[in-house]
């Protein structure tokens, strides 16, 4: 790591504003399908050798976690095979139908890299003491991915505070999975690398795990301004050369559309790895859901919690509270679940310590089909966060 600090400052304001539409439509079988079916349930004395084999396997990998969280809470040998999940990195056949804990799930990006389902949000994280108090949070209970952006004005806070706790819990960079992203207002070939330097140097690292085209509009241009598309082609292809620099470890995208999407697949020599975008049961995006899927881009859901409303209409959606009080959890916990047990990365921001840890801790129970698909039916094409949609 490279040590250093500078200080910024943004908001939310910078993007277009929340628009909503209507439009429903409403398949859960594919994406539900894929953890149910290929889960077999093993025989208790398979499950009993199963769990001790994946124990031992934890303590001689120095994945200094298992030791210390509830990792293989195994009340009722709830095993189950799952083909190449990856449990604590190690790619296993094993998921432990109990508590997962600490690092939870990873998913194998197009790159090789292995990055964590759940990661910590930080728009609107700012701030010293509440960036060093929220990133030694994470830490403790087992987060090893953290969402920022150059728009969010904390990288350098980010930076300085790993740089302090990253030793205190024992562990180095190459513990940790960092996406940043280059804002609006720096697409373009030159732009590109300058800001994601200035991204680097306030982190203070040397390489980002992931490095996201924040916007597919370029901040100050009219959305049907027809330089939007040359610049963020700019963008990327800078991004390519800064991944294989080894600058980037994984490039990827976020707000894009499916148009933008296709027009990057269509010019791109290295594919997007990652496609984050709002996505949530009140607003589920099925098409690019599927559009990933079939192109081996992972998708990673933002604002999973309907952001930080006052009167949040997704967290008290009647049927997530009434879903959460029937597996006893939090409605937090189930909106988490419900993308991440659909192999949906999500990155939910806290400042809060009892949320923090309970964010992470959505390995000890699985939706039913039935309850994946009916909050998959709350869709309503509603955006609490920006609508790309009109971006040229
Ligand atoms: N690429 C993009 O354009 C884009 C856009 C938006 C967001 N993002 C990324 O996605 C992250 C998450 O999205 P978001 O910031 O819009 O918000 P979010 O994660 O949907 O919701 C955050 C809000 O939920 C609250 N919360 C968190 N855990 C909770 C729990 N267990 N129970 C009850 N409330 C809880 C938080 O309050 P407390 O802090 O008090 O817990 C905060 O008010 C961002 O921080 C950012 O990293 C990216």
């Amino acid at each position: 790591m490279i040590f250093g600090r500078k200080t910024r400052d943004t908001q939310r304001t910078a993007f277009p504003k929340a628009t909503s539409q209507q439009d429903p439509p409403k398949d859960t079988t594919a994406a539900t399908s894929k953890t149910t079916d290929k889960s077999k349930p093993l025989s208790s004395k398979g499950a009993s050798d199963a769990y001790k084999k994946a124990v031992e396997e934890s303590y001689t990998t120095g994945l200094r976690d298992v030791r210390t969280t509830t990792l293989f809470r195994v009340t009722n040998f709830e095993l189950f095979v799952k083909p190449n999940v990856i449990v604590m990195g190690l790619e296993r056949k094993l998921h432990v139908g109990t508590k997962l804990g600490a690092m939870g799930e990873h998913i194998t990006l197009n790159t090789g890299a292995k990055m964590p389902l759940i990661g910590l949000g930080t728009f609107q994280t700012k701030g010293e003491d509440i960036v060093h108090k929220t990133i030694e949070s994470i830490l403790k209970n087992g987060y090893r991915s953290i969402d920022t952006a150059g728009g969010y004005k904390n990288e350098a806070d980010i930076g300085n505070s790993l740089k302090e706790l990253l030793p205190k819990y024992d562990l180095t960079r190459k513990d940790l999975f960092i996406t940043s992203k280059l804002p609006p207002k720096d697409q373009g070939y030159d732009n590109c690398r300058t800001s994601c330097m200035t991204s680097l140097e306030n982190l203070q690292m040397e390489y980002l795990d992931l490095y996201l085209i924040h916007w597919p509009g370029t901040q100050k241009m009219k959305h049907d301004d027809v330089r939007n598309v040359q610049n963020r082609k700019e963008s990327w292809m800078q991004m390519e050369t800064l991944l294989k620099e080894g600058k980037l470890k994984s490039i990827g995208v976020s707000n894009y559309t499916l148009n933008h999407m296709e027009e990057l697949l269509s010019f791109c020599t290295i594919k997007p790895a990652v496609l984050q975008i709002e996505h949530h049961p009140h607003l589920v995006q099925k098409e690019l859901v599927e559009f990933c899927r079939d192109n081996d881009i992972h998708f990673q859901a933002y604002s999973s919690l309907g952001t930080m409303m006052e009167d949040n209409k997704l967290l008290n959606d009647p049927l997530v509270v009434e879903i959460a009080n029937c597996y006893t959890k939090t409605p937090a916990q189930i909106l988490l679940k419900w993308a991440v047990q659909q192999h949906i990365g999500v990155i939910p921001k806290s400042t809060n310590p009892v949320h923090i840890a309970a964010n992470i801790d959505i390995f000890d129970f699985e939706l039913s089909s039935l309850d994946l698909q009916r909050l998959t039916e709350l869709d309503k094409q509603h955006h609490y966060c920006w609508n790309p949609i009109t971006i040229v």
